[in-house]
């Protein structure tokens, strides 16, 4: 086992720490006040092969492995958790799917622009009356006679379904079949019977803009459906395990910042005549967050590095992503609790980094399925 990081995996995260630091953080808290998309950011990164960073050269990406998406993901969730939110659909959801199970064409002809950052991609999976329980999707393609889909139905939480230019859509080709009645497509949203809904306000990541999208009568071209008809489901589980690294990545970068900020403050505010970081109920919870923050970082590596050599990691990833999101969860709430009352001020980044880490424990499949998904790979049982 080595636990040395390897030159071009430093390289990148050297380039992701320097963006984020000079561009992202500066400009968080105004994303944040705002909810304004970073547009200007994201082509940077894009530019620095950041929104394709596992897609090979030949597509536009980086071609890196997944350990350097990790700790790229980590370095741009400790500037802005909202930014890697962007960054992790464009690169997990949308590129790895199409990589994964696409056409040459599909590839060419959606990844590049996407990894480039010069366009932005999105996922669709979730509707009003199903997020957890996705196979109860009612999004309907039906296909005619040509091979074309006709698309009816609506998608909800779409992130960055506000400025996506193409979008990853599962939908149901036969509903008696369950979960092997989901079919996906790459969707064109400048072409008609598609429509966007009104950017949701959140409790955080609030530069990420999400929607609810609808299909009317959009007609999916034959050559526009990834993989096979019926594969949907399957195609969407396995993007959602890489995805899920992602999310375990930021996750880790939003309670890295909180911990940081935190070994600071410790040693700078006073109270009863000493520094409260002296204090042991302070020390126990610095102990508590350093021990979380290896963990996490540790299991989310193990999953990249399965991934890497293409083992299965579904359990893994889980394993990484349900730890990371309640390590941030747990993470922040301490750092604003030593922060006293500054925690809970606007002048400081900590009520920030407390609102957006709860939502790594909600998408992209809740603690509660996380939990669900590794007790039946363990047991066997459901
Ligand atoms: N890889 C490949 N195939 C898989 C799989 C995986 N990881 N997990 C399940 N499958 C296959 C199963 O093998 C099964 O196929 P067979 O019948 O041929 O064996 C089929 O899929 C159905 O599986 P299940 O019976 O386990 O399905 P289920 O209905 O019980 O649901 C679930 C399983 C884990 C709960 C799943 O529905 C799930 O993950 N739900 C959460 C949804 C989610 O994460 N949504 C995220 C939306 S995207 C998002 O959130 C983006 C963002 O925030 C930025
Ligand atoms: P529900 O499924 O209704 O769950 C409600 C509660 O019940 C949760 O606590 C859940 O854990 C619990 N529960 C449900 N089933 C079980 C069970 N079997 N056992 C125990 N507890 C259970 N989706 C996309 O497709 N694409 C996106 O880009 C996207 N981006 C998002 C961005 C944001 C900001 C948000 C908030 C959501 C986004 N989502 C996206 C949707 C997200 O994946 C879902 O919100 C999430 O999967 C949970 O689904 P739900 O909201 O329908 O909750």
């Amino acid at each position: 086992m080595d636990f040395r990081f390897t030159e071009e995996q430093l390289m990148i995260q050297d380039v992701a720490r320097r963006i984020s630091r000079e561009k992202i953080a500066p400009s968080a808290e105004h994303h944040d006040h705002t909810g304004e998309f970073p547009l200007e950011n994201i082509r940077t990164l894009g530019e620095n092969g950041l929104m394709g960073i596992e897609v090979p050269a030949e597509y536009g990406g980086a071609g890196m492995d997944p350990i350097s998406y990790v700790l790229a993901m980590v370095e741009i969730a400790a500037a802005d958790c909202a930014h890697s939110t962007i960054v992790s659909v464009n690169n997990s959801l949308f590129c790895n799917g199409i990589l994964k199970f696409g056409t040459e064409d599909q590839k060419q002809k959606y990844v590049r622009a996407i990894a480039e950052g010069k366009e932005i991609g999105a996922f669709a999976l979730t509707e009003p009356q199903s997020g957890s329980d996705a196979t109860a999707m009612r999004c309907k393609a039906v296909r005619q006679d040509d091979g074309s889909y006709v698309v009816n139905g609506k998608k909800s939480w779409i992130t960055s379904g506000p400025v996506a230019k193409y979008i990853v859509l599962f939908a149901m080709t036969d509903p008696d079949k369950g979960a092997k009645g989901i079919t996906a497509f790459l969707v064109d949203t400048t072409k008609p019977g598609f429509h966007r809904g009104k950017t949701e306000p959140k409790l955080g990541i609030r530069a990420s803009a999400t929607c609810e999208i609808e299909f009317q009568d959009y007609v999916v071209a034959p050559e526009d459906v990834l993989g096979e008809e019926g594969q949907g489901f399957k195609i969407a589980m396995g993007v959602l395990d890489a995805g899920r690294i992602g999310i375990a990545s930021q996750a880790i970068g939003v309670a890295r910042a909180a911990y940081e900020a935190t070994l600071e403050y410790v040693k700078e505010r006073k109270a009863f005549g000493k520094p409260i970081g002296a204090f042991q109920m302070t020390q126990a919870k610095i102990a508590d967050m350093k021990c979380k923050l290896d963990a996490s970082l540790l299991l989310t590596l193990r999953a990249a590095w399965l991934k890497g050599q293409d083992q299965k990691f579904t359990t893994e990833a889980s394993v990484a992503k349900l730890t990371a999101s309640e390590a941030a969860m747990w993470i922040t709430h301490q750092a604003v609790q030593i922060h006293g009352g500054m925690g809970y001020s606007k002048e400081m980044a900590l009520e920030r980094y407390f609102r957006d880490a709860k939502i790594t424990e909600i998408y992209e499949g809740t603690s509660e399925i996380q939990r669900l998904v590794i007790a039946r790979n363990e047991t066997g049982l459901r």
